[in-house]
This record gives structure tokens, C-alpha cells and sequence, in this order.
């Protein structure tokens, strides 16, 4: 059965007292108010990690990283492997979100390596895609799209990749306010489903979870989860308010 997940990807934010605030608020919002069996995560930066879990222990909530190195360990300063997450108990690890792929020019043929990282050590790994407002009005975001996920993943073995979240963020969704329509991000959805189909099978295709993200907040989250390829969000400014957050949970049909 394709998992329901929503993913807050809180980026470079989360100050100590912030990190223990929001934490805590959405432990507790979520036990006391999400009863729908989505699978909720809180991806801290790196030092927050520690503190998110123990606020998490023993509650349903998981706890993720947003990146790691492609090697298993070594000289690498200020780096971290996928085996020390895993060390740590991490379930989740984002790979290529667009802000690593933009701004430290991180290419698919390494972060397919990553990939292999995160399921090398028995995590998960969220392999986001999305194309840029460019190749969208040149009409090249399928070409785009294809690239990534054959590229990021189609080495994987049918265990692996059944292994893997895929989550579709337009960049020209993320942060700016502007939502892919839910029409528009269930055809790429749908196009991403049928890539997994021709690559593995059917049946594989319609076990992995395929998130959307770019914009999500409480009042579109509902429309866009109610799309057949769309199985839950990941989220980037709202998941640092613990209503919005919990809110966009509860919106996973
Ligand atoms: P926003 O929700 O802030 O647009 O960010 C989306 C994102 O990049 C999540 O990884």
C-alpha cells in the first residue's frame, strides 16, 4: 500500500528555543488531532536533529536530514554521511532538493550516489525533481523530469526503489507563493507514475509515494492531496507554523 506522507522541510531555520517550540507544538497537535494515518516527518537542520527527536519519542512523528555526503566516511570537514544519521535513528533523507541542485550545483549522476547512501544504510530517501520557470515556458519540463528520475534512479533495484519517496517541486512553486494548479502537478505526477511503470512495473509504480511540494499551505492542500498520483506534500514555509503544518496533515485524504 503507497504511504501518505507529509514532510516539513524546514530548511536553514530552527533557532534552539524555535527548534523546542515547534517541535513540541506539532508532537502534540498531532496526537491530539491526526487520526487520518498519514505518515508526518520533521526535517530540522542537521544540530536540531537531537532535539527533535527526543521531542518526538514515543509519538507516531518521524524525524528526517535534508542531505548527506555520497561517501560512507572520511576526511570530508563539515560533511555528514548517511551512516551517521542512520546511526543517529534517522528515517528520511531529502537528496537534490532544487536548492542543493541550484546553489552547490549538485548534478543527478551525484545524487543518484546519495541515493545509494541513504538506502545503503537502511533510511529513506525523499529524491526531489522539479523543473525551473524557464524550461517550463520552453515546454521542456517533461524532458527535465525524465532526466532526474532516470538518472537519479532508475540503477536502483526493485527493492530499492520501492524504498524511495519521489517528491515533485517546480521551482518556480518553491517560496514564491505560486502553486503548481492541482491539474498541473497531478500530469506530472502521472508522468513520473508512468516512468516508474515503463522502468520497473505497474505494480511497483503504484507503491511508491510521490509527494508534491512548492507552496503548500493549508488552504490548497486539500485539492492538491485529493489527486489520484498525489500522495502527500512536502512542505517548506508552513511547516515552520505548527497550525499550518498539522492543518496540511489533517488535508491527506
Ligand atoms: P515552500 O513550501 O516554502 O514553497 O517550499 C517547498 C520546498 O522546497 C520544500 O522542500
Amino acid at each position: 500500500m503507497r504511504k501518505y506522507i507529509v514532510a516539513g522541510n524546514w530548511k536553514m531555520n530552527g533557532k534552539q528555543e524555535q527548534t523546542q517550540i515547534l517541535a513540541s507544538e506539532v508532537v502534540n497537535m498531532y496526537k491530539d488531532e491526526v487520526n487520518n494515518g498519514v505518515t508526518a516527518v520533521m526535517i530540522p537542520p542537521f544540530i536540531g536533529i537531537g532535539e527533535v527527536q527526543r521531542l518526538a519519542k514515543g509519538s507516531p512523528l518521524k524525524v528526517g536530514a535534508q542531505n548527506c555526503h555520497q561517501e560512507e566516511s572520511g576526511a570530508y570537514t563539515g560533511e555528514i554521511s548517511a551512516a551517521i544519521l542512520a546511526s543517529f535513528g534517522l528515517d528520511y533523507v531529502i537528496i537534490g532538493h532544487s536548492e542543493r541542485r541550484e546553489y552547490f550545483d549538485e548534478q543527478n549522476a551525484l545524487l543518484a550516489q546519495k541515493v545509494d547512501q541513504v538506502h545503503r544504510h537502511h533510511m529513506t530517501p525523499i529524491y526531489c525533481v522539479g523543473e525551473t520557470l524557464e524550461e517550463r515556458e520552453e515546454n521542456r519540463h517533461f524532458e527535465v523530469i525524465e532526466q532526474q528520475i532516470s538518472e537519479g534512479l532508475f540503477h536502483l533495484s526493485t527493492d530499492n526503489i520501492q524504498r524511495t519517496v519521489i517528491a515533485y517541486e517546480p521551482v518556480w512553486a518553491i517560496g514564491t507563493g505560486k502553486t503548481a494548479s492541482a491539474g498541473q502537478a497531478q500530469e506530472i505526477h502521472a508522468f513520473i507514475r508512468d516512468l516508474l511503470t515503463k522502468r520497473y512495473s505497474e505494480a511497483m509504480a503504484q507503491e511508491i509515494s510521490i509527494l508534491y511540494g512548492g507552496s503548500v499551505k493549508p488552504n490548497n492542500a486539500a485539492e492538491l492531496f485529493s489527486m489520484p498520483d498525489i500522495d502527500g506534500g512536502l512542505i517548506g514555509g508552513a511547516s515552520l507554523q505548527s497550525r499550518d503544518f498539522i492543518d496540511i496533515c489533517k488535508a491527506v485524504k
